[in-house]
């Protein structure tokens, strides 16, 4: 049966480790200068509907290193925005490529694109989810921390698409999660409820980041207005502020904490430039893995 990325939260905690072994020693042969072709023959469409710098790039270079090939398919250009049905694209794409990745605004759109073909799709931002970003993500905190067992981590911001993907890894991973947001912008309910009647992970939700950046580990945030959002940028701006990931809020933390932000980021809202520029910051080798995670998930997902 074919495997998809649509969910952390469908993936199994075997499925992680597979996917961060198979990141890092790809990662190491990359770094040493050896040049796999596993995907040699191998084509990936990109169906993006929103903007991309990393997502697509590392993906369209991820392909391209390891012998495949990647398609952009820019969704405005095609029949989609002619209101062809997406179960007839897709039905379509199926008997050219070998995968899809697709970045798009409903999930739901993406579970039906999944559904009618039968090579992996891959999840590459949804408003509800982004589960790349926190697999490479969680690649770079075993790299830095040894581990993701016994870490905590803080996520200080919007209980957006890649907080939500946090919840699932952590459900998932057993991971140590606090998810401080405003009221009103918590991640949502039914994603919550799913995550915790799991069993696993310790999940907890506040409003307070000085409270859930206690000894925390790492501490993650990303915009206060996602993609499909900008209408809300005044509102959110006002909501948000005392949110900022600045050095008042680091105080709080454990003395070798790491920042994290997936980016692109906003300087002087959700973190402070010095922030992000500082020395807890390790959002460049964040942004780095996500070129190696999509290598192992391509990898593993054409295949295996
Ligand atoms: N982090 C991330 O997904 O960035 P892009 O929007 O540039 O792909
Ligand atoms: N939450 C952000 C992530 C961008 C990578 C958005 O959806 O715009």
């Amino acid at each position: 049966m074919k495997k998809d990325i649509l969910t952390l939260i469908d993936l199994t905690r075997e499925d992680f480790e597979v996917l961060f072994e198979r990141a890092t020693e790809l990662k190491k042969r990359y770094k040493k200068g050896i040049a796999d072709k596993p995907l040699a023959g191998k084509t990936l469409g990109l169906i993006f509907d929103k903007p991309s710098t990393r997502t697509r790039l590392s993906f369209e270079a991820a392909m391209v290193q390891l012998g495949g090939t990647p398609i952009f398919i820019s969704a405005k250009d095609t029949q989609i925005a002619r209101n062809e049905p997406v179960r007839d694209t897709a039905r379509v794409l199926s008997r050219y490529l070998d995968g899809l990745a697709i970045r798009t605004y409903s999930q739901n759109l993406l579970e039906e694109f999944a559904e009618f073909t039968d090579i992996p799709v891959i999840n590459a931002l949804t408003d509800l989810f982004h589960p790349c970003q926190v697999l490479s993500d969680i690649m770079t905190v075993i790299e830095i921390k040894g581990g993701y067992k016994d870490i905590r981590i803080a996520w200080v911001g919007d209980g957006n698409n890649v907080a939500h993907s946090w919840v699932n890894a952590a459900a998932v991973l057993d991971l140590d999660l606090v998810l401080a947001c405003p009221d009103g912008y918590s991640p949502r309910k039914d994603v919550m409820e799913k995550a915790l009647e799991k069993g696993v992970g310790k999940i907890v939700a506040t409003s307070n980041p000085v409270e859930a950046v206690k000894d925390a580990d790492v501490i993650y945030t990303d915009v206060w207005a996602s993609m499909g959002q900008e209408s809300e940028q005044g509102k959110r701006k006002r909501v948000f502020e005392p949110f900022q990931v600045d050095q008042a809020l680091l105080k709080h933390a454990s003395e070798d904490v790491i920042v994290m932000h997936c980016l692109p980021a906003h300087r002087g809202e959700e973190i402070s430039e010095n922030v992000l520029e500082g020395p807890k910051s390790v959002v460049w080798d964040q942004a780095e893995n996500k070129l190696h995670m999509h290598k192992a998930i391509l990898d593993v997902l054409f295949l295996h």
